[in-house]
């Protein structure tokens, strides 16, 4: 699919958000692109390692907000819960590299990710709130408990970005580097993640993260069933429909 570019190589696959037009926006087709891409490399022992990355200036601005608007409501069937449980349940390790803008799910697929790279302009955000809706993929859970209550209540209350070294001083990030750097160290770390030997990576990442996996399906169940409500309610319509049109939204009758 172009908008989303895979790679194998040694070992590593790599997944490019390649929609700059639409600052790699995230549709349905490409959450199932997602998600499918996968599965295949769970299942296939000659990939080791995924990686995810976007463009030197941006990351991903989110989920498409005129796919929002076409969302009805919110099932597991859907192509976001499909990438959604793939992502959470991941075996093999997952690297991503972050430059600019990582909107919405742009920052919270990242509580999912082993290590993170970013750009010294990295800028994430989570701004559910601001768009009436509130918190997926786990981030209720998932960003409380590594940044703490209260800077996940800017986060995710006022929506605030954060930017890399924050990011990297809460352990989200890893290294922070120059833009142009980025996707290639990210490379070199995957490529040695790869030269190892994958029982013992797998087994690894299972003690570190085993534990929580159960709570935090459970997690994206919940803020999904929420989710897919308050995206049909007056507060998301106003939010989406302020995007469309290029204007600031209007909350104070709602
Ligand atoms: N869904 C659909 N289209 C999007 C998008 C999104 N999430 N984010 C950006 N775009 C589109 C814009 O509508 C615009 O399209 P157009 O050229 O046809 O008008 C194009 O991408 C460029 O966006 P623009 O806002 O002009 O770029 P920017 O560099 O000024 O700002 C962002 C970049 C990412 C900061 C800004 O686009 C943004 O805030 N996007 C919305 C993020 C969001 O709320 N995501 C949902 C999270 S749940």
């Amino acid at each position: 699919m172009s908008d989303i570019l895979l790679h194998h190589e040694n070992g590593v696959t790599t997944l490019t958000f390649n929609r700059l037009d639409k600052k790699n926006s995230i549709t349905s087709d490409m959450y199932a692109f997602l998600a499918d891409a996968l599965v295949a490399a769970e299942a296939d022992p000659k990939v080791r390692v995924v990686m995810f990355q976007g463009h030197e200036t941006i990351f991903s601005a989110g989920n498409d907000i005129a796919d929002f608007l076409h969302r009805p409501t919110s099932s597991e069937d859907m192509p976001v819960y499909r990438f959604l449980k793939a992502i959470a349940t991941f075996t093999k390790p997952l690297l991503a590299s972050v430059c600019g803008p990582a909107v919405g799910i742009g920052t919270t697929m990242l509580f999912h990710c082993d290590l993170v790279y970013a750009g010294d302009n990295a800028a994430f955000s989570m701004p559910f709130v601001n768009l009436g809706l509130c918190p997926e993929a786990g981030s209720s859970l998932l960003v409380p408990q590594m940044m703490g209550y209260h800077r996940a209540a800017e986060a995710l209350l006022l929506g605030e970005p954060f930017f890399a070294e924050a990011a990297q001083e809460v352990g989200l990030v890893n290294r922070i580097l120059p833009p142009t750097e980025v996707n290639e160290y990210a490379r070199r770390q995957a490529k040695k993640l790869a030269a190892k030997p994958l029982a013992s990576l797998i087994e690894t990442k299972r003690l570190m993260k085993g534990g929580q996996q159960k709570a935090v399906i459970e997690r994206i169940l919940l803020e999904g069933e929420s989710f897919g409500r308050m995206l049909n309610e007056p507060a998301a319509k106003e939010a989406f429909g302020a995007f469309m049109e290029k204007r600031l939204p209007d909350f104070s009758k709602i």
